[in-house]
Formats: C-alpha cells, sequence, structure tokens
C-alpha cells in the first residue's frame, strides 16, 4: 500500500507539527480542525518554522511555497474521503477521540489507515469503535515534532502487521526514527518521563528543593535538555496530570499517584507556558 494523501486532524501544537513534516516530506496533506481560525493559526505557526529554515538557509523561497502548497485546509471530516492515512492529533480524551475515528471509519476507504498521535489512551480501544481494527495504529510523535526524532509506533491488539510495515517506512520518509512498541499505559516514553516529572513535582511539593534547584540537578546532572519542570510546563500540566491518571487508572498502581501540588495549578488554571503560568511565568 502506498502512501501518498494524508489528512492530520487537529491543528494544534503536535498536529501543525506533524502536517509540516508530512509537508516538507512532500505528501500532500489535509490539515484539519473544526475552524478555520485554529487551521489558521496551525498553518501560521508552520510558515513561521518554514521561514526560520529559510533564514538558515536549509531550504529555499521557493521550496517553502512549495511546502506550503501541499497543505488544504479542511473543515469536514469527509474530506477523509480520498486520503491513504489520517493522523488523529486531537484533544487526549477518549469520548471524543472515539467519536473521530468512528466517523473517520464511516467516511475513509477501505484501504485509509486511522493512527492516532495519542500520548497515552489505548489504540486497541480506538480501534473498537470502528469496523477496521487491523487498520488503526499509534503514531506518536513528541514536541517540538519538527525537532524531536521519534516517533513510537504503537501496534493495538488487532493491528495488522501490513499496517505496521507501512507506517514504518512512512515514518522513515518523514526522516523520523519509528520505535516499535505495545499497546500498555503510556506507551514507553509516558511511562518512563511522567513519573520522572511527577516525582520532580512531589520534590517540590515536599520542599526539598527550589524549582530552579530542581531543574538545574536534572540539566546538569543528567544532561537532559529542560529540567523536568520546566518540561512540564512546555508539554502542558493539564497533559501531564491526564497522562499521570491514565497511568494510575490503567495499571491500577498507587505509585503513579499524579502529585497533590499538579492537581492544583491544574484546578488554578496554571498550564504552563500555554497559560502564561505553570511551575514558572512566561511574558
Ligand atoms: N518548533 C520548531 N522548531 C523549534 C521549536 C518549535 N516549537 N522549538 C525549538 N525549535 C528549534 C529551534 O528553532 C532551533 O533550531 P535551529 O537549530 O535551527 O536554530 C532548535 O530547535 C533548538 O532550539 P533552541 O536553540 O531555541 O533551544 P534548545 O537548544 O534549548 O532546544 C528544545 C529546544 C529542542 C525544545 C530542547 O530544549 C529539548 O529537546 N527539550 C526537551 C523536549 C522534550 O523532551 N520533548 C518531549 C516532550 S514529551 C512529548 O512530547 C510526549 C508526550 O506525549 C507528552
Amino acid at each position: 500500500m502506498n502512501v501518498s494523501k494524508v489528512m492530520v486532524v487537529g491543528a494544534g501544537q503536535m498536529g501543525s507539527g506533524i502536517a509540516q513534516v508530512c509537508a516538507q516530506a512532500g505528501y500532500q496533506v489535509l490539515l484539519n480542525d473544526l475552524k478555520q481560525e485554529l487551521i489558521e493559526r496551525g498553518l501560521g505557526v508552520i510558515n513561521k518554522n518554514l521561514s526560520r529554515n529559510v533564514e538558515k538557509g536549509r531550504m529555499t523561497a521557493e521550496e517553502k511555497q512549495d511546502v506550503l502548497g501541499l497543505l488544504i485546509p479542511s473543515t469536514d471530516l469527509s474530506d477523509a474521503k480520498d486520503v491513504d492515512l489520517v493522523i488523529e492529533a486531537a484533544v487526549e480524551n477518549m469520548e471524543i477521540k472515539s467519536k473521530i475515528f468512528a466517523q473517520l471509519d464511516e467516511f475513509a476507504p477501505a484501504h485509509t489507515i486511522l493512527a492516532s498521535n495519542t500520548s497515552s489512551l489505548p489504540i486497541t480501544e480506538i480501534a473498537a469503535v470502528t469496523k477496521r481494527p487491523e487498520k488503526v495504529i499509534g503514531m506518536h510523535f513528541m514536541n517540538p515534532v519538527p525537532v524531536m526524532k521519534l516517533v513510537e509506533i504503537i501496534r493495538g491488539l488487532a493491528t495488522a502487521d501490513e499496517v505496521y510495515q507501512v507506517i514504518e517506512e512512512m515514518t522513515k520518509t518523514l526522516k523520523k526514527v519509528p520505535v516499535e512498541v505495545n499497546d500498555f499505559p503510556g506507551f514507553v516514553s509516558n511511562r518512563v518521563l511522567m513519573p520522572m516529572i511527577n516525582e520532580a513535582i512531589y520534590t517540590l511539593y515536599e520542599g526539598v528543593a527550589t524549582k530552579e534547584a530542581i531543574d538545574e540537578v536534572m540539566k546538569l546532572g543528567m544532561n537532559h535538555p529542560m529540567g523536568p519542570l520546566t518540561l512540564a510546563d512546555f508539554i502542558g500540566l493539564d497533559t501531564c496530570l491526564y497522562i499521570m491518571e491514565t497511568l494510575h487508572e490503567g495499571f491500577g498502581d498507587d505509585k503513579y499517584r499524579p502529585c497533590p501540588l499538579l492537581r492544583k495549578y491544574v484546578k488554578a488554571g496554571w498550564l504552563g507556558k500555554k497559560t502564561g503560568r505553570g511551575f514558572y511565568t512566561y511574558e
């Protein structure tokens, strides 16, 4: 099976990044969201990223225009009628994702692969709302998508080998490195990363050190590019909490209990960089 036309559902931070790397690899990309202005915002971010590439001499102005020309706005999921692959990057909510996948299953042709960029929700459960569970798979990109090399490829219980292979090859064409993972809560990335971030929040909560000190220890001591509290702000504290809750519920193990301070910040609306305040404040 050959992938040439892709639909990305969700034009937010992740969706626009995924659309960008797909268009840069030469795929025609339908960028779908509920409203035109959300798509415009996503396209604005892509435009800015591509302009930086032109300034840095990594692409010509003409190549930038070619990439932008491959991006087609869409506000209707029925536009999936002539795509080979859909990558869903909507909000992390099972109810919403289930609705989207049920509709995509209805509109997309039989050969179309339906992928989710979910960061922790079960692929098997998402697949179960469709009549093509063998063609449903996880493609978990990392933030910021244009920079990070990894894509976790998650096999649901029913994902066909052929589908896995198509997605693995397609991921390589995006100049990303696919890593195969089975379907368990948080997959590998967030099962390892989020408890580390949660523990850093506990360390702050218990007064072991200041936020700056905690981040400095992990940056200078472990060579992490960002300290865990800065990274939590970057990911979004609501997302961090949601993933911890998914791990807690999925494994039924209290070692994944979210730190009360994380809950408190989310309740206060301190969601990190995107709201201007999390562990740190942002202009
Ligand atoms: N979009 C596109 N490009 C970006 C970018 C963005 N949002 N942010 C940074 N970049 C680019 C910069 O333009 C720069 O490119 P050039 O070299 O061409 O100038 C390059 O990345 C490096 O950026 P900076 O020099 O500004 O800053 P930095 O060296 O500190 O790197 C970083 C920034 C890449 C974000 C780095 O801090 C980092 O790797 N942080 C950790 C990121 C991480 O852990 N991501 C995973 C999060 S978990 C996740 O995504 C999964 C989940 O489900 C929650």
